[in-house]
């Protein structure tokens, strides 16, 4: 039997797994989240590579990248493909970008007469300066009547099929709108919403407020509330939904160059201590893993090249050198990985300092691009036009 056993920061010294009962299982339209988990949709990060390898650690809802509804709505190929699905994969749950109900009405209702989801996430918490400074993204739910006319329109449009709809706290402190956007979200039939518990303004800076979930979970009372921002641990999740009453969570950078969080996420819930982490070898047998499957997804090359950013994700906190790190960032093809990785002792454990680090976006806080005297006309429900509704990441 190893010696290894599970790690934890001084944060959750006193976090216990999960007891018999003590979390419903929240359901999404007719899906049931067992464990109560949900992979965050993270732009050029949750393709179907990634969310297969996320799948193979264990159970969750895997939500895909951002794809644009006025670009999917027109035909373009781009789009096309970031919305595409395995055929294994299911539910197959698309996250969709729009500021117009239009588009999002038409994108949404070509994906489910076609047959081509089973889940929609409506992105309404982008942060780009180019998206809010035409009034799209983060913007939108400051102006209650067009979010709740977009919503509507996503709604109706998916019929049977659940959508979920995610926002920030607000535009900055001085403009919060979370409760309200979630009453919206409910009242024009959601079937879950989630809050990234930032604002715009915070962009990604700072702790993520996990007041404004509780906040959130009492006032939208008949549908999941899903908190957002900051699970890096399996024992976060837990401590997030005993403190605000949540009924799940949503995974973003936590589990960058860490997909086991998914299995650790599953131990927890089912009321068990998670594995010991994973050794080099074992690292290394993921990213070996997670490259084949962005090679076979998205041909050679460009596969290869989509890892690289990963592999610095995987390496954040690990014992190796420069040379090991650099070498990593010319890698061209899955069986250079373990060759690379080779030089260092295989058997050293993923370390305790690497469990928070921060991987990928962590700036901000930055004052909140808004269109001219915007802020005069926060009643009015009118599209903010084609600007607003560039292709983007983010959230
Ligand atoms: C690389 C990256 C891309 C993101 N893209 C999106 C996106 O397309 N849609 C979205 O709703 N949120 C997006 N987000 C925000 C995450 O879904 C999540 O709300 C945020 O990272 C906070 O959660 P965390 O603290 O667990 O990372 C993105 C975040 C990152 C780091």
């Amino acid at each position: 039997m190893s010696e290894r056993t599970h790690m934890r920061s001084e944060l959750n010294a006193d976090v216990t797994p999960a007891a018999v009962g003590e979390f419903p299982t929240p359901r999404i339209g007719k899906f049931e989240l067992n464990p109560p988990v949900i992979l965050a949709p993270m732009a050029g990060v949750t393709n179907a590579p990634f969310r297969r390898l996320c799948r193979e650690m264990g159970g969750a809802l895997y939500v895909s990248e951002m794809v644009n509804a006025r670009a999917l709505a027109e035909g373009h190929r781009r789009s096309l493909k970031l919305a595409s699905f395995t055929d294994d994969e299911y539910p197959r749950s698309l996250q969709i970008y729009g500021t117009d109900p239009e588009s999002v009405s038409t994108a949404i209702h070509t994906l489910v007469s076609e047959d081509r989801v089973d889940h929609i996430d409506m992105n309404f918490g982008c942060p780009a300066p180019k998206v809010t400074r035409n009034g799209g993204g983060a913007a939108v739910p400051a102006r209650p009547r067009l979010f709740s006319r977009i919503v509507s329109a996503a709604v109706s449009a998916a019929g049977d099929i659940p959508v979920t709809v995610k926002f920030r706290k607000g535009i900055d402190d001085t403009l919060l709108t979370s409760n309200t956007a979630g009453r919206i979200a409910e009242a024009e039939g959601a079937a879950a919403v989630a809050l990234h518990a930032r604002t715009a303004y915070q962009l990604y800076s700072g702790s993520a407020d996990w007041n404004a979930v509780g906040e959130l979970k009492s006032v939208v009372t008949t549908i999941p509330v899903f908190g957002n921002g900051d699970i890096f641990e399996p024992w976060d999740a837990l401590r997030m939904m005993r403190m605000t009453g949540c009924d799940g969570v949503v995974v973003g950078r936590g589990c960058l160059g860490r997909p086991w969080l998914f299995r650790d996420l599953n131990a927890v819930f089912a009321g068990d201590e998670p594995p010991p982490p994973p050794t080099v070898a074992d690292i290394s047998a993921t990213m070996t893993r997670h490259a084949t499957l962005l090679h076979e997804w998205f041909g050679g090359q460009l596969g290869i090249q989509l890892f690289r950013k990963h592999a610095n994700w995987y390496l954040a906190g690990l014992p190796v050198g420069r040379s090991v790190r650099a070498a990593m960032n010319t890698v061209d093809h899955p069986t250079d990985i373990a060759r690379i990785l080779a030089p260092i002792d295989q058997s050293i454990s993923y370390p305790l300092e690497a469990l928070r680090v921060v991987r990928s976006h962590s700036g901000g806080p930055r004052p909140v691009a808004l269109p001219q005297r915007f802020l005069e006309h926060l009643d009015s429900d009118l599209p903010p036009g084609r600007e607003a509704d560039v292709v983007v990441s983010g959230g």
